[in-house]
């Protein structure tokens, strides 16, 4: 059964999260952001169409890349600080984007409702990327698409066992980042197709959260229906 909001606004309270660390996120990010980031999302957040959901929307750095005219926009952010800087954020034109307190884990949205979810940074983070993808494929519509840029584990054997020992000090230093995620494979175990279109290994951040994948997944239909 779908949550509720009430359920969902109750499970993102459980989310970690603190003024503070919401306050330094854009400072922290602005190197990146102007080195490489910030074309990535456009390239990610430019190519979404219809009625969307952007799953852990953050403090907003993807507001100015969406496309005028849709449907519907969803901001999806559990932690309330950054909750708070998304809303004072300037919304697309044309769009009344609705901000919505959820974890990834528990989305209060009924089933194919959605013909694009998009995050940026966020798998790396939630507490649960299993769940999230089953909650993400659960709310796309059969025929929707997921957009997605993600720092990913390195198949390069030095920086992968590197990514694996530092990732819990990294953990603590990122706010719940785990640097060693592989989630291109998770979201093919999760009934996804996945098409990576970029990746980069080059990037202007810290090893440790390299490679850099973008890429859109498509739901497998269920042989069961
Ligand atoms: C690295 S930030 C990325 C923010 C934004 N997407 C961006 O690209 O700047 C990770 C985001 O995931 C959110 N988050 C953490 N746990 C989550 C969960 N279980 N479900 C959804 N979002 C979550 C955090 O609150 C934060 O906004």
């Amino acid at each position: 059964m779908t949550a509720t909001r009430e359920e969902a606004e109750e499970a993102a309270d459980r989310v970690p999260g603190s003024r503070l660390s919401a306050r330094l996120y854009e400072p922290v990010l602005w190197l990146g952001e102007k080195t490489g980031f910030r074309r990535w999302r456009h390239k990610v957040v430019a190519q979404v169409s219809g009625s969307v959901l952007e799953l852990g929307a953050g403090t907003g750095l993807n507001l100015g890349h969406y496309p005028c005219g849709l449907e519907r926009l969803v901001l999806v952010e559990p932690d309330v600080h950054k909750a708070k800087l998304l809303a004072a954020k300037p919304r697309p034109p044309g769009v009344s984007a609705e901000i919505v307190r959820a974890p990834g884990e528990l989305l209060p949205f009924e089933d194919d409702s959605f013909d694009t979810v998009v995050e940026t940074l966020v798998l790396c983070t939630v507490a649960d990327p299993e769940a999230t993808a089953a909650e993400i494929r659960r709310v796309l519509k059969p025929d929707g698409r997921f957009l997605f840029m993600e720092h990913v584990r390195s198949d390069k054997p030095r920086l992968g066992r590197l990514q694996d020992r530092l990732e819990g000090p990294w953990k603590k230093f990122a706010d719940g980042c785990h640097c060693n995620r592989r989630t291109v494979p998770m979201l093919k175990a999760s009934g996804f197709e996945v098409e990576v279109v970029a990746e980069q290994d080059k990037f202007p951040m810290p090893p440790v959260v390299r490679p850099i994948v973008s890429g859109v997944a498509r739901p497998v239909a269920d042989p069961a229906s």
